[in-house]
């Protein structure tokens, strides 16, 4: 199993790569980012990140054999690419800056990924996310089935996380979905919120519910709020285990960025929603049954997720 991170001379690919390796799934993963130029000297971000990842295998006790490069020939025959590469929203920048920006770097380097590996399955993090894995995916040529963002796993994490805490019980016990693009719109599902099989309605007041609704949906930003740039850790774990999903065909059911052609009422629209991750990516697409207020709630976010692409069609042509 060979997995390539691009963009892993940074924060979220770095926590990908570093993720993959500790948990010992795959034999290689080749570390890919840009050299950047200081000084008059030239550095390499991910060789630097990716040797020093290495160096913790005796810790950790992994395998996985990190590298780290700036050739994307390096990449050939990958089974699994992660594109972490464009830039985080940062104050002042605009939507539109952020997806006509970072649509111009995923747009080649899902091309050369596909060039080098053309059975490989693209795992996208770089956001606007649905409107990225868009781009990857028309860049691509690849198959809707081996295209997918990854956000709604960092989303229930986010809400698991919170309800764990609000509940005094283990986050491993809270089952959730989310719907919806990634953004200030997602759709949090409390009907399809157990603990330990318990509907989370039945030990919690709706107050409080709400509340932690409201947390996950601005969980990034509460972040950035912070830090001045946004989340590494959980989005490159999340990225991670989706990963692990197809390379070890464990079937599981995430919340991932797929391409839609009718589900939900739905159509030519990358969207969170459930799926089943194993060998060849995404293998079957879940239909919740959705009541009027969470459908009226996905159709707002599926708007937003919509606008991207209109907008993204004027920059780039597509
Ligand atoms: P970062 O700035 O730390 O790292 C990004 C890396 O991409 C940099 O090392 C940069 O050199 C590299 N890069 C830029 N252009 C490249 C190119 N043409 N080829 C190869 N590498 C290139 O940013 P961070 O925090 O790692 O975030 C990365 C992206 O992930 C951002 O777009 C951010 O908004 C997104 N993100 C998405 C999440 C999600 O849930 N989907 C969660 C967190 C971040
Ligand atoms: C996050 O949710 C900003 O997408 C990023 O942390």
């Amino acid at each position: 199993m060979k997995i390539s991170v691009v963009g892993a001379g940074g924060n979220v690919g770095a926590a990908a790569a570093l993720t993959i390796a500790q948990r010992d799934f795959a034999q290689e993963v080749v570390a890919i980012d840009l050299e950047i130029k200081r000084e008059d000297r030239t550095f390499n971000p991910a060789k630097g990140r990716a040797l020093d990842q290495w160096h913790t295998s005796p810790i950790h006790l992994f395998d996985t054999r990190v590298h780290g490069t700036t050739d994307y020939a390096a990449t050939s025959d990958s089974d699994i690419c992660i594109i972490t590469a464009g830039v985080p929203r940062r104050p002042g920048m605009s939507r539109d800056d952020l997806l006509s920006t970072n649509a111009e770097i995923v747009r080649p380097v899902a091309e050369k990924l596909a060039h080098y590996s053309p059975g490989t399955i693209l795992i996208v993090v770089s956001n606007p996310l649905d409107a990225m894995t868009y781009v990857a995916y028309r860049a691509s040529g690849l198959p809707a089935e081996r295209v997918m963002g990854m956000a709604g796993l960092l989303d229930t994490a986010r809400f698991r996380a919170f309800l764990a805490e609000e509940l005094a019980v283990s986050p491993k016990d809270i089952q959730t979905q989310i719907l919806g693009g990634h953004g200030d719109t997602m759709v949090p599902l409390p009907r399809y919120t157990t603990v330990a099989g318990i509907p989370v309605t039945q030990l919690i007041s709706g107050e409080k519910l709400d509340a932690i609704i409201e947390r996950t949906k601005f969980g990034g930003g509460e972040f950035v709020g912070i830090m001045g740039t946004s989340a590494w850790y959980a989005p490159g774990a999340a990225a991670a285990q989706m990963a692990e999903a197809i390379a070890l065909d464990q079937n599981r059911i995430f919340p991932c960025a797929a391409w839609l052609t009718g589900q939900y009422g739905l159509k030519d629209l990358f969207v969170g929603v459930p799926v089943k991750l194993g060998k060849g990516g995404i293998k079957q697409i879940l239909e919740l049954e959705l009541d009027a207020d969470e459908k009226a709630l996905l159709e707002t976010s599926a708007q937003d997720v919509r606008r991207s692409f209109e907008d993204l069609g004027r920059l780039m042509q597509f």
